[in-house]
């Protein structure tokens, strides 16, 4: 068996120029950081980052902030090498099907889904959630059989419903769309932060990093950190500890520059402009993520935080009740942004599987009139829009870190694989001091992953076991690498290689 054999960068970007797997390049370097931006602000800075302070950090997660920024931005250098060199549709999958081997591919690819398609639904369900918050303060009530929280969440489903037609319509008209809602959600974050300047009291800081306490739970139950587990420890919040647990919750905050790289071939220039959205839209998040994180712990005592915190409710703490219904406002447009961001995130990762026919080749197909994926997106949408609607998704959003996080560990160690194999390749944008800062970025990554309980870690072997099941059962066979393709799948003018 030959589950490491690689695909030339070269075979890479000419499969991309077959014409029924085109994309339409489009997007220019603005509009690649505001997608970045798009899918970045989230739920992860409207909620989770209260809910890390209250328990974990306290007004030290402006530290925890840093850490995970730290993690990102490595991470975000390797992803720019790569996508200015290989600007191809799939992001993480593409790069190390060039570097690491097909199964690798495979790995990161169907982590990619997982991160994607999940972090959709789990989205949509937060936007649900405000939305039935800013329905309330106008008057109106969402009936409790369909609200956020029932057995069918309809505002998600519907939401998904909503975004997956937009995104099969076509990427420009998504973009459009996008613009406008990442304007609104910037104005809002920045509404909190300088709104809220003038509640701080500086008396709230102290101790900035309240001392270490024991948490709940031992350190052997399913729920404790892996790598408390693993030691023994007994698990414990605040203090440094506190910091770098907080670093590895408020990750889910950053995720999605990556995405970005997911839409390679559609950008217009990309050698220059993918380096560019993707740190671009990491510094412009990391800046507000720090801002707001001061502004938040300076209103508020961390212990007197909201644990479903959002920012909203600090502001109806200091007697501000108008403004708590514009900032939740701006929370369901800003959540809009990051579902449909995820959606083609996700269409574009399955394209590029099914380009490889490690999926069936016939869905990859792009629409002519649309130069979409619709199938992909269809079939896509409707999964999203069901776990959103159906599931009690909870617990499972540090699935969605686990899989980011693997993905940003391969990608890290694939960068010195690929500069070793092909050094003749031009890479227009290149990591600095390689191999030593990609090394240093998959420790990181991976030591965050050990922070992850261990109940995320079984589920997360699970969902991999049912990957390679497919790929073994499917895709090993019928990989365009394998040379034995159907051709009864194939679309009539690609030939196996
Ligand atoms: N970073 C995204 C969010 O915070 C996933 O919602």
């Amino acid at each position: 068996m030959n589950v490491m054999r690689t695909k030339s960068i070269e075979q890479t970007i000419r499969e991309g120029d077959e014409p029924e797997y085109q994309l339409k390049k489009k997007l220019t370097a603005l509009d690649l950081t505001v997608f970045g931006v798009g899918v970045v602000i989230g739920a992860g800075i409207f909620t989770v980052a209260g809910r890390a302070a209250h328990s974990l950090a306290g007004p030290a997660i402006l530290l925890s902030f840093v850490v995970a920024a730290v993690c990102c931005g490595l991470a975000a250098l390797c992803y720019a090498e790569f996508a200015s060199a290989i600007p191809v549709s799939g992001s993480a999958y593409t790069f190390s099907y060039a570097s690491l081997g097909e199964i690798v591919a495979w790995i990161i690819g169907w982590d990619l889904l997982l991160e994607l398609m999940l972090g959709a639904s789990v989205v949509a369900q937060g936007w649900s959630a405000y939305l039935g918050v800013f329905l309330e303060r106008l008057g109106v009530t969402i009936p409790e059989s369909v609200a956020y929280g029932s057995h069918f969440d309809l505002p998600a489903f519907l939401l998904v419903a909503v975004l997956t037609v937009l995104v099969s319509i076509g990427i420009q008209e998504s973009m459009r769309v996008n613009m406008a809602l990442v304007a609104l959600k910037v104005f809002i974050v920045l509404f909190v932060i300088v709104a809220g300047i003038g509640y701080i009291k500086t008396s709230n800081y102290t101790p900035f990093i309240p001392p270490a306490q024991p948490t709940e739970g031992g350190s052997t139950t399913l729920e404790a950190p892996l790598i408390q587990t693993l030691f023994g420890l007994t698990p414990s919040a605040f203090g440094v500890g506190g910091i770098l647990a907080g670093a590895s919750l408020v990750f889910f905050a950053y995720i999605g520059f990556d995405v970005v790289a997911t839409t390679a071939e559609e950008a217009k220039n990309p050698a220059r402009d993918l380096p560019r959205g993707i740190i671009g839209s990491l510094v412009i998040c990391t800046i507000l993520y720090c801002a707001v994180a001061l502004v938040m712990t300076g209103m508020v005592r961390y212990d007197q935080l909201s644990s479903e915190a959002s920012l909203a409710k600090i502001f109806e703490d200091v007697g501000k009740p108008f403004y708590a219904t514009l900032i939740s406002a701006g929370a369901v447009a800003g959540l809009t942004t990051v579902v449909m961001t995820l959606l083609i995130g996700s269409s574009r990762v399955v394209f590029a599987m099914s380009r490889d026919w490690l999926l069936p080749p016939s869905l990859g197909k792009t629409n002519p009139r649309t130069g979409t994926p619709v199938k992909i997106t269809v079939g896509i949408g409707t999964i999203v829009a069901l776990v959103a609607a159906l599931t009690p998704i909870g617990k499972l959003e540090y699935m969605i870190n686990i899989g980011t996080l693997t993905a940003f560990l391969l990608v890290s160690l694939a960068v010195p694989v690929l500069r070793k194999r092909r050094p003749d390749f031009e890479r227009p944008f290149k990591v600095p001091f390689s191999p030593v800062l990609p090394w240093i970025s998959a420790a990181i990554c991976a030591y965050l992953m050990l922070t992850l309980p261990l109940e995320t870690w079984i589920r997360f072997a699970i969902w991999m076991a049912l990957g390679f099941l497919i790929y073994f059962v499917y895709g090993y066979k019928r990989s365009r690498l394998s040379g034995n393709a159907h051709p009864s799948d194939a679309p009539p003018s690609v030939t196996s290689t």
